[in-house]
């Protein structure tokens, strides 16, 4: 269940009597720290009032497509882009029926088309219209599409009805949910990732470094163990929690991540080389604070650097070495860049960005990424940190089971 702590959820209501169950499902979402924001259909708000959902999500409730005021907030491809994964509960027969037929009359189905994250309907309705073999039909068509169906129950319904059409309890959508972020794509494997900045010292108190906020090394992290790895995090220092079940070491200089990379080296079956590793470090690290020079005639201090070890590099020349994956951060050339780095430290995968763009890269929230691996190149686009990092260890299993069969 932890692995829905911080994820995003767009929860749709739709017009049926189970609306009143949104209430407790937006509460124990809340409980397990996910973030949800909430879209209702016009319907929906003849059983539930959006004041009430919006007091327990946290967050504005978005009706209208066409509204000027919420889009200006956050737009509606923005909140598609936004969602990790989308639950419309209850979803109503008359839903399921215009998302079958790809309708985009109104903010939840045009969401619905727009989001890249996984669909999840709890479908909610009378026994009679369940079994009607134009929803089953509808049905089919939804999850022949990949939508993935929660429900419905079997029981006595609002009507008076007993049947099949009932919404699953809200303990059961959550650990429904929760299941949506587990895969077993890497069951059984070593994953290490390295992340964050390094710091150089240079005297007792200063140091040079880098604006790496190590959350895309962290999202990886957490990715590869939804995914079923074992993932040791070599970290430099940051403001994160290590995700849940993952073993951080942490680390503050370059050689400190180099030796503690190589210490937990054996049997890694990945290494993603995320961190923002100093290029080089002061030679000399003064014992006393370094002093202002007050004599007129030295306004300069010179500081010789030196390189530090290459971590990524000295992976990938193991004798027997995992798959090995690096980042290229750049400002210009990104691609040629990343595919030279990819040849040089022979990589098994790179993954590109341009730092220079504003909103992603360094220190925000969002990424957008070029892969380069032999025989592929693959670009990202701009997704929150954990969705991409999701995507990249879809890559990454993607290319091993390649390697493998080579
Ligand atoms: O050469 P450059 O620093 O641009 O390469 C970036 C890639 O190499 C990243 O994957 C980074 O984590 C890794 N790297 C490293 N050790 C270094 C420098 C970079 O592992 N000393």
């Amino acid at each position: 269940m932890q692995r829905l702590a911080n994820k995003r959820i767009l929860l749709g209501v739709t017009g049926g009597v189970a609306a009143y169950k949104s209430a407790e499902l937006i509460r124990r979402l809340r409980d397990q720290n996910v973030d949800v924001r909430v879209v209702m259909t016009k319907g929906s708000q003849q059983f539930i009032t959006p004041l009430t959902l919006q007091a327990l999500s946290g967050n504005p409730v978005s009706i209208d497509l066409l509204d000027p005021a919420a889009e200006a907030a956050m737009g509606h491809i923005e909140l598609a882009r936004w969602a990790d994964l989308v639950l419309v509960a209850p979803a109503t027969a008359n839903f399921m029926a215009r998302l079958a037929h790809g309708h985009a009359e109104d903010l939840l189905t045009t969401l619905c088309l727009a989001t890249d994250a996984p669909i999840c309907l709890a479908p909610a309705m009378n026994q009679a219209m369940w079994r009607d073999a134009s929803t089953q039909a509808n049905r089919d068509v939804l999850v022949k599409k990949g939508v993935k169906m929660f429900g419905p129950g079997s029981g006595s319904q609002a009507c008076g009805d007993i049947g099949p059409g009932r919404m699953l309890e809200v303990d059961e959508l959550v650990e429904l949910s929760s299941a949506m972020f587990e895969s077993q794509l890497l069951t059984g494997k070593r994953v290490m990732i390295t992340a964050g900045p390094t710091r150089e010292a240079l005297d007792p108190v200063r140091y040079i470094s880098n604006h790496s906020s190590g959350k895309m090394g962290y999202a990886l992290a957490e990715a590869a163990s939804e995914a079923g790895a074992s993932v040791t995090l070599i970290s430099g220092p940051v403001h994160l929690q290590p995700p849940e079940r993952v073993d951080r070491v942490s680390v503050n200089s370059a050689r400190e991540m180099h030796d503690a990379v190589h210490e937990n080296i054996q049997d890694c079956d990945v290494f993603i080389a995320c961190a923002a590793v100093a290029d080089y470090r002061p030679m000399d690290v003064s014992e006393h604070k370094i002093k202002k020079d007050t004599t007129l005639d030295h306004d300069e201090l010179h500081l010789i650097l030196v390189r530090n070890p290459d971590i990524v590099a000295s992976v990938a020349a193991l004798q027997s070495k995992p798959f090995v994956v690096g980042f290229a951060a750049e400002t210009q050339d990104v691609l040629s860049y990343a595919a030279e780095k990819l040849e040089r430290k022979r990589l098994d995968m790179i993954v590109a960005n341009n730092v220079s763009l504003d909103g992603i890269g360094f220190n925000s929230d969002e990424n957008a990424v070029t892969v380069l691996a032999t025989n592929l190149e693959e670009t990202l686009d701009q997704t929150s940190k954990p969705a991409l990092a999701r995507k990249l260890i879809e890559l990454v299993v993607g290319q091993m089971g390649l390697r493998t069969s080579e």
